[in-house]
């Protein structure tokens, strides 16, 4: 169009613009109808600076009429956008409906290891004695799992280790694979002042495998430090530990004198079971089962780690987590626990919901 038609050519050219977007079905296309008529190089764009070559009089008049126009075409178009905007949402909502009154797929559900869920449980029980989890390095200085823990060189507790060396380093030293979890003892006695209540879940190692031992292996420690501490307490906290664990309100302990380097005096625990007909059941009868090793911290462990042992005592403990695993669960074979086999897990272990409240373990005594 070279000049501005006249009203009539208006009012058909409006009259065909309109048809257009109302046959319009895409958004897509909409917008390209709204480009052709009012885009920069759009058919009424291009009208309207046509109006700048006509006398003042028919400009004022053409001028009016295409403003007109425009409201039109920008009133329709918007109109056509929400419809087919509606339209779009309404064919989203059908097409992605979600029956809800389909079967759901079969599915399997994960378990929880249980080793997992016994340190869970241990921790649990524990947490609520006030005690907090402490960590420390798989790979240790010979210092902080031997020496510190008044092990030195040439005591014949090292070779009951059966420990795993690395290579020695530029010094000469050779780094070991942790052998228990009591290097955290010391590390947590450097590192802070007293009171200490810890745990201490964690891996362990010893070159060792059959149906009890596993070269790696989980143990907890624990270490109670304050001034004033005495064998009542280590008593008092371990019975209560055996028998909320066990979940056996009256389960007989006894502490049975023994040794550690670190520890004097020492005792082994053990709680009270019987063997008869075959299985093993704790709680009842008159024999006994070895759970854990205990005892005061040795003066000198306390004096390596910068503690006055004139003024501070405490006591220590350490358990093997699966072997209270074994004996909770009754799983007959340590190797198992490692195998990875799907079977085993569906049996042996936990569904993720099944998981300890930390309340489930000292009130009144069972869990
Ligand atoms: N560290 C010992 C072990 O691996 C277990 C142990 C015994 C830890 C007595 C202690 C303790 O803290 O007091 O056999």
């Amino acid at each position: 169009m070279t000049e501005i038609g006249t009203m009539q050519d208006l009012e058909a050219l409006a009259a065909e613009i309109a048809t257009a977007i109302e046959s319009v079905s895409s958004l897509e296309a909409l917008e390209a109808i709204r480009i052709d008529l009012l885009g920069k190089k759009g058919r009424v764009s291009l009208m309207m600076r046509e109006l700048g070559g006509m006398d003042p009089e028919a400009r004022k008049q053409a001028g009016q009429e295409l403003n007109r126009l425009k409201d039109r075409i920008a009133t329709a178009i918007e109109l056509r956008q929400t419809l087919l905007g509606d339209a779009a949402l309404n064919d989203r909502l059908a097409a992605e409906a979600v029956d809800v009154t389909l079967p759901s797929r079969p599915h399997t559900e994960a378990r929880l290891h249980p080793l997992s869920r016994t340190i869970e449980e241990v921790v649990a029980i524990f947490a609520e004695m006030g005690f907090t989890v402490a960590e420390g390095p798989d790979i240790e200085s010979d210092y902080y799992n031997f020496t510190a823990l008044n092990i030195p060189e040439e005591h014949p507790a090292r070779q009951e280790h059966d420990t795993f060396y690395l290579p020695p380093d530029a010094e000469g030293k050779r780094k070991v694979l942790r052998t228990h979890t009591s290097p955290v003892q010391v590390r947590t006695m450097e590192a802070t002042e007293p009171p200490v209540r810890i745990i201490v879940p964690g891996r362990t190692y010893r070159s060792d495998h059959d149906a009890t031992h596993s070269p790696m292996f989980h143990q907890c420690e624990g270490l109670v430090i304050a001034d004033g501490i005495h064998m009542g307490h280590l008593n008092g906290c371990l019975i209560d530990f055996c028998r909320a664990f066990f979940g056996v309100d009256g389960l007989p302990v006894r502490f049975r004198p023994s040794y550690f380097p670190f520890t004097e005096p020492s005792a082994e625990v053990d709680i009270g079971c019987t063997r008869d007909g075959g299985g093993l059941k704790i709680g009842a009868g008159d024999d006994w089962l070895e759970i854990l090793g205990s005892g005061m911290v040795n003066p000198r462990v306390l004096a390596n780690c910068g503690y006055d042992p004139e003024k501070y005592q405490g006591f220590a403990f350490g358990m093997g987590i699966e072997r209270i695993a074994m004996l909770k669960y009754g799983i007959p074979d340590l190797r198992t626990f490692y195998d990875s086999d799907l079977r085993w897990m569906r049996h042996y272990g936990f569904l993720p919901f099944d998981a300890p409240s930390v309340h489930a373990g000292l009130v009144g005594g069972s869990s």
